[in-house]
């Protein structure tokens, strides 16, 4: 793909049948866009996650549709390639009105090219609503951390009844317009056969290797986040002590005056500046 040239939704569904892996992680601001977009990542999401990455809170619950279609438009700038998945915070598609109101605003302020939302079953109706409205949905199975205060924080569909119901609401999705879906913190072979059985891409986190594709949490890949990074993360680079460093280095140059040198300071001709005055 050329840089400059929007991922859509029908690439993405190739990708699939062509049995090409798709890579997508999150994505909060213009900087980190630009290099995920510069990294050929086909598809970025602005996750609620957001709100424990960049916010300090200890869930996703507390994020709004304001704060996503802030951080949106930041990532919207910073990538030019890759769709950009905004996510539908905690209640803010409760109703099909709220739904309706708050996609607008994701696309059309965010610019977003799709969202994202959690949940099976019940929220059927609102993704057949919305596909029809022209906005493509992702849906979100397995381990929702919306409802972690009802589902607990564990990997989803181990018995049979779960495992059924996982598979029954993927096939549904697909079928009300879903053009993707993240499953969360699912057993591989569950994953495995929920991807085979479904034409739509799925996107695995936590949930083997054996999906469409992937998706991490920027913060968890790159060291960023916590002492050590979720059982389902890798970290491809341990940034943290990195930075660490480098700001240690910034406070004692500055405390001990060998920065800024001459070289980081712009100069000024002796008799304007003694005109100046005192
Ligand atoms: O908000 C988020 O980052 C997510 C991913 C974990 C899929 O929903």
């Amino acid at each position: 793909m050329e840089f400059g040239m929007r991922t859509t939704v029908a690439d993405l569904q190739a990708m699939k049948r062509r049995g090409q892996k798709i890579p997508m992680l999150t994505a909060y601001d213009y900087t980190s866009a630009l290099m995920a977009d510069r990294a050929g990542l086909p598809m970025l999401l602005v996750g609620d996650s957001l709100g424990m990455v960049i916010q300090g809170h200890d869930t996703t619950l507390p994020v709004t549709v304001d704060d996503i279609v802030r951080h949106t438009q930041f990532v919207a700038r910073g990538a030019p390639s890759a769709l950009i998945v905004a996510d539908m915070p905690f209640m803010s598609y409760a109703t099909l009105e709220e739904a309706i109101a708050n996609s607008r605003k994701l696309m059309a302020v965010g610019g977003a090219q799709a969202v994202k939302l959690e949940g099976g079953k019940p929220v059927l109706e609102t993704v057949r609503r919305l596909t029809d409205l022209g906005v493509p949905v992702m849906g979100h199975l397995g381990f929702r951390p919306q409802s972690q205060h009802q589902i607990g924080l564990q990997v989803q569909g181990k018995d049979l009844a779960g495992a059924k119901a996982l598979l029954a609401e993927a096939l549904a999705l697909e079928a009300a317009g879903a053009f993707a879906i993240v499953l969360e913190l699912v057993p591989g072979a569950l994953a495995a056969k929920v991807s085979a059985n479904l034409t739509i891409p799925v996107i695995g986190i936590g949930a083997g290797a054996d999906c469409d594709g992937q998706v991490q949490v920027w913060h968890d890949i790159l060291g960023l986040y916590g002492d050590k990074p979720p059982r389902h993360a890798k970290r491809f680079a341990d940034l943290g002590p990195v930075i660490d460093t480098a700001l240690k280095a910034y406070v004692s140059e500055v405390r001990a005056m060998t920065f800024p040198t001459d070289q980081n300071t712009s100069r000024i001709e002796a008799d304007i500046l003694d005109q100046v005055g005192s």
